[in-house]
């Protein structure tokens, strides 16, 4: 009987679903599977204010752990693979998935252990899970593959719901809008992945990375690439820049959080139809450099 742990945070419990399906062939399998379950001693509101969802940048951006709420499940169980399921918050792991990487007990959960990540976002996670493999390796952990499962609507669509959903609460279908975040067929869809590490797990000749990008367990755009490395620049920027003066001006965080919750949905608007038309322009010139980098960041 093969041993699996899965860790994850979930705030509207999306991602939980997500695990959930792709734990389905090992349920059916009779695999034993424990859950560490992270909650950070502070939970995080649902629905968010504007002011608490942009207040999170900064310590999202700077990887800024919080106190977690002591885990309840031991480490040192024969494990044959450890999940590690996270969401993105800012371009970066969010922050109680963050805080595990940073914890101390980290290392003896995944040290040793074959690492598969699991990530449940709207659609930019490139480079956090760039930084997640690194973090894993430096715990000792050894990484086997990534599933990243996704909202499939168009980048401006999914900002708009995606901004309904966190600040109301809604995330049914509305006006011309689809519903919010990973639709349904998506999320079914994912139990094959778990059958391919089900398959890998039992030992058949396989190649668990590969096998797993065949089944569609990893999609990278260029144009979104580029799009995300440029908003990681501003990001880093933008969070100096909240930080700058809270010494000598400790209310100007909350100003310049508040500027933030203003300029970036409208940035997201303004200029991200301009950026996605350049990035593309880019993505067609660099081409083979775009493509190059990519296969480097899906080889598992
Ligand atoms: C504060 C915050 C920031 C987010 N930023 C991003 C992002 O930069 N890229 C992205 O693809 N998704 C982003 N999302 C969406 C999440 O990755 C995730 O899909 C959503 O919060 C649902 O996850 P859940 O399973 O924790 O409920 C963000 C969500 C939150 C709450």
């Amino acid at each position: 009987m093969k041993r699996i742990l899965i860790i994850h945070y979930s705030q509207t419990g999306q991602l939980t679903e997500l695990l959930r399906s792709i734990a389905a062939p090992w349920e059916a399998a009779d695999y034993r599977i424990d859950h560490l379950v992270l909650r950070p001693k502070r939970p995080y509101p649902f629905p968010w204010s504007r002011m608490s969802f942009f207040d999170a940048f900064p310590e999202s951006v700077g990887r800024v752990p919080v106190e977690l709420v002591p885990f309840d499940v031991p480490p040192d169980g024969p494990y044959d693979l450890v999940v590690l399921g996270y969401t993105i918050w800012f371009l970066n792991p969010s922050i109680p998935f963050n805080s595990f990487l940073e914890h101390p007990l980290a290392e003896t959960y995944l040290k040793g252990r074959p690492v598969l990540t699991v990530i449940g976002a709207r659609n930019m996670w490139v480079l956090a899970q760039e930084h997640v493999r690194r973090r894993v390796a430096e715990l000792g952990g050894h990484m086997v593959g990534n599933i990243s499962v996704e909202d499939r609507s168009p980048n401006l669509v999914s900002i708009i719901t995606i901004i309904r959903w966190m600040f109301q609460g809604k995330k049914d279908p509305f006006l011309m809008f689809p519903a919010a975040g990973i639709r349904p067929q998506e999320m079914q869809g994912a139990a094959r992945f778990g059958e391919v590490v089900r398959l890998w797990l039992e030992g058949k000749e396989l190649d668990l990375g590969p096998a797993l990008q065949e089944a569609g367990a990893m999609r990278i755009k260029p144009a979104l690439l580029l799009l995300e490395k440029r908003a990681t620049v501003l990001f880093g920027k933008y969070r100096e820049f909240i930080l700058a003066h809270v010494d000598k001006d400790p209310g100007s965080r909350r100003r310049r959080v508040a500027l933030l919750s203003r300029l970036l949905p409208i940035g997201a608007f303004i200029l991200s139809p301009i950026t996605a038309i350049s990035t593309r322009v880019l993505s067609l010139v660099q081409r083979g450099a775009i493509e190059a980098e990519i296969r480097r960041i899906m080889d598992y």
